[in-house]
């Protein structure tokens, strides 16, 4: 049979390329461009020399942007109060066109180097079954014939020298990263004690604070529809305006300030807790202006709502079971038109400073805002009766009046 076999061009999945053509597949490598610092010519050399039949090194960056990074800003996406998701988004991005370029070639199955412990392999599979069902996975790293062969790494470089597969000649940094256009993830080796710190190299994205400019940049957002439409640099006028355009310059300027680093231990969905350190210098930069600018347009009973679908939005994503076009899981299907329908107001201006890791809002402005003026002035009484809230406040305390009567700490007992 043909396989596709999602190709990084490390060691990992080469290994893994040779080993599917030993076990009798032709094999199809594909990479995905998600942003991410790679040779790729080099990689799509290193495939062929491998043996695979073909080689597809696909462009996904402005797709990936408007199509799964802006519905994870509107959403205010955010797993376990702190993780913005780079990784997660990227997966089904990833996977889309793996099954994509499996249906075109007539290939019935799909390959991956994720391993048996992590999300990304649900991620990776959950996408591959929705939109190509009749699909058929190879996860390597869940035969036991090929992983009790690799245990190590040592055994990795091994078969490669035995192989031909071209070894890595820079010793591998003792973590592993998974880069793309919106984030970094650092994770295992030295981190996997979770005590141990983040070396201060190890960052790639992002600055460290002590390194940063000693004066701020200042960038007026503009949104529509909850997504970011242009953002102008207030102090040289330098404007971008196409979504790879903006999202790669807030991650210039966000990176540039040492802005986006968190060190976290989150569970995974497999159940186990996991220690990783992200760097998501754009995506931090965009969380603030929009929950800034959505604050400022959106009624405050949508917006309870909508904070808990985007929650629920965020596990749903973290978890593998967000897709775009026009296959849905039921439920992310209606979390997403939900949020999207909140967003339809959502528009306007917000400046703001990136400075010595942070983002400081300055200022918004926008046609659809709900902010009244003269209503909330402490100048300008405004259509409103002061006197009115005497009663508002004696009719809130009935029940705190009533739970102090029950328990007993109410001095009138
Ligand atoms: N823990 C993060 C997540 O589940 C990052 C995963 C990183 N993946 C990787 N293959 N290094 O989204
Ligand atoms: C992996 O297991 O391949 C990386 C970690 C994860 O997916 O959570």
């Amino acid at each position: 049979g043909t396989v596709v076999l999602a190709y990084s061009g490390g060691l990992d999945t080469s290994c893994i390329l040779v080993w599917l053509k030993e076990q009798g597949y032709s094999v199809i490598a594909y990479l995905a461009n998600i942003g991410q610092d790679e040779d790729f010519e080099a990689a799509r050399k290193k495939a062929e020399s491998l043996g695979a039949t073909k080689v597809f090194i696909e462009d996904l960056r402005a797709e990936f942007v408007k199509d799964f990074i802006w519905p994870a800003v509107q959403a205010n996406a955010v797993y376990e109060d702190r993780y913005l998701l780079g990784t997660a988004v990227a997966r089904p991005c990833i996977a889309r066109r793996q099954v994509e370029i499996a249906c075109r070639e007539g290939a019935q199955f799909v390959s991956h180097g994720a391993t048996g412990k992590g999300n990304d392999q649900i991620r990776f599979e959950l996408t591959c079954y929705a939109l190509y069902p009749g699909v058929k996975i190879i996860a390597p790293w869940r035969i036991p014939e090929f992983y009790n062969r690799f245990q190590g790494r040592k055994d990795l470089m091994e078969y490669a020298q035995q192989h031909g597969i071209p070894v890595p000649v820079t010793p591998k940094a003792p973590w592993s990263m998974d880069a793309n256009l919106m984030h970094i993830s650092y994770e295992s080796g030295i981190l996997e004690n979770p005590k141990n710190h983040a070396p201060a190299d190890l960052y790639l994205m992002t600055k460290n604070s002590e390194d940063t400019p000693n004066a701020p940049d200042i960038l007026e957002m503009e949104f529509k529809n909850g997504v970011p439409v242009k953002v102008t640099n207030m102090k040289d006028g330098k404007s971008k305006d196409s979504p790879m355009g903006i999202f790669s310059y807030l991650n210039e300027i966000g990176g540039m300030h040492g802005v986006g680093r968190i060190d976290i231990v989150e569970n995974r969905f497999i159940g186990m807790k996991s220690r990783g350190i992200y760097e998501t210098p754009g995506g931090t930069i965009l969380l603030h202006a929009h929950l800034d600018i959505e604050n400022f347009t959106m009624d405050k009973e949508v917006r309870r709502i909508k904070q808990g679908l985007g929650v629920r939005f965020s596990e749903l994503v973290y978890n593998g079971i967000f897709q775009t076009g026009f296959w849905y899981s039921p439920e992310c299907d209606f979390v997403r038109h939900c949020i999207a329908k909140s967003q339809e107001n959502v528009e306007g201006k917000v400046q703001l400073s990136v400075f010595k890791g942070h983002v400081y809002i300055l200022g918004r402005e926008s046609p659809k805002s709900l902010y009244n003026e003269e209503l909330v002035s402490m100048d300008v009484q405004g259509d409103y009766e002061p006197c009115d809230a005497s009663g508002f406040i004696r009719i809130n305390a009935v029940r705190l009046k009533e739970y102090h009567r029950l328990h007993g700490r109410s001095s009138t007992k």
